[in-house]
């Protein structure tokens, strides 16, 4: 029987400003903060100490921007001993990253899809192993949403698998990013979540989007997740069981009371799929500082 250790972990993206300063006052029931080290890595003063405090309240989840993965620049090794730094000073549960590459200017993070062929597999796996061989750890990456394939040898899926075996490295389960992908490019996500190795999903993502037509769906992570997407993601728990779940959003971000509802529901949709009872006892309501 399933118990209290089973139920699923969940958190939301820190940003500095007013949901980081709601964060401060209020100290909701979340289970962690997600950053992106690049955009925490060189601070000091204040706002060092602001990000430490939470830290002593929140464990954290690093996913980074600008790693470049699968880009042809060569890697950026300082980037990346400077990351190993930040990694050993505060101890992330997981350090992940998108399965993509940053486009011309690296700091735009302009995250662009791989292309789907060999040449491109034994590239990125050559990169991941440097990377992992650096930081002493596995790398977890993201499936990311794309609009277009060109001159691809492969599907998304065996892409995918392709990589996650040869390099030996984890997925960031994306589920939002299977919807839209699965609509854009007219697949069956369940069947695409149901070929995918269980043993590599340490991480899970959702979000929300906007759906421009029947068969056309732009991933924003500026709305709320949407309907299918919650389906989707009961099917996931059912599948990969508790993964950490982290609610994405990066644009029109609603007030933090908005954000706990969705917090909220993905609880209880893992709740659900994994036939535990449903919660009395922690209610994910904000408690005013002492
Ligand atoms: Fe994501």
């Amino acid at each position: 029987m399933n118990t209290q250790s089973d139920r699923v972990s969940v958190g939301i993206g820190l940003r500095r400003g007013s949901l980081m300063r709601e964060i401060e006052a209020t100290q909701p029931e979340l289970d962690f903060l997600e950053v992106a080290p690049e955009n925490w890595m060189r601070l000091g003063g204040a706002v060092k100490r602001q990000f430490e405090a939470l830290l002593s309240r929140y464990p954290l989840y690093l996913h980074g921007l600008s790693l470049s993965v699968g880009g042809p620049a060569p890697l950026d090794r300082d980037f990346v001993h400077a990351l190993k730094k930040f990694i050993n000073q505060y101890q992330p549960v997981i350090y992940s990253e998108h399965l993509s590459f940053c486009s011309d200017n690296a700091h735009l993070y302009d995250l662009m899809p791989i292309p789907f062929t060999r040449a491109a597999v034994r590239h990125v796996v050559e990169r991941i192993h440097a990377v992992q061989d650096v930081l002493g750890q596995r790398l977890t990456l993201e499936n990311v949403s794309y609009y277009t394939a060109p001159d691809a040898e492969m599907n998304e899926l065996d892409f995918l698998t392709e990589i996650l075996q040869q390099a030996d490295c984890d997925l960031l389960l994306d589920v939002n990013n299977v919807y839209v992908n699965s609509v854009n490019h007219h697949y069956d996500p369940k069947a695409f979540l149901d070929t995918l190795p269980v043993e590599r999903v340490r991480y899970l993502h959702v979000a929300g989007h906007l759906q421009l037509a029947s068969d056309l769906i732009v991933d924003t992570h500026g709305a709320a997740v949407a309907d299918p997407v919650w389906d989707l993601l009961a099917h996931t728990y059912g599948r990969f069981g508790a993964v950490p779940t982290l609610l994405e959003r990066d644009f029109d971000i609603p007030p933090l009371a908005d954000l706990m509802l969705e917090i909220k529901k993905i609880r209880s949709v893992a709740d659900d799929a994994l036939g535990l009872a449903p919660r009395n006892d922690r209610e994910p309501v904000m408690v005013a500082n002492a």
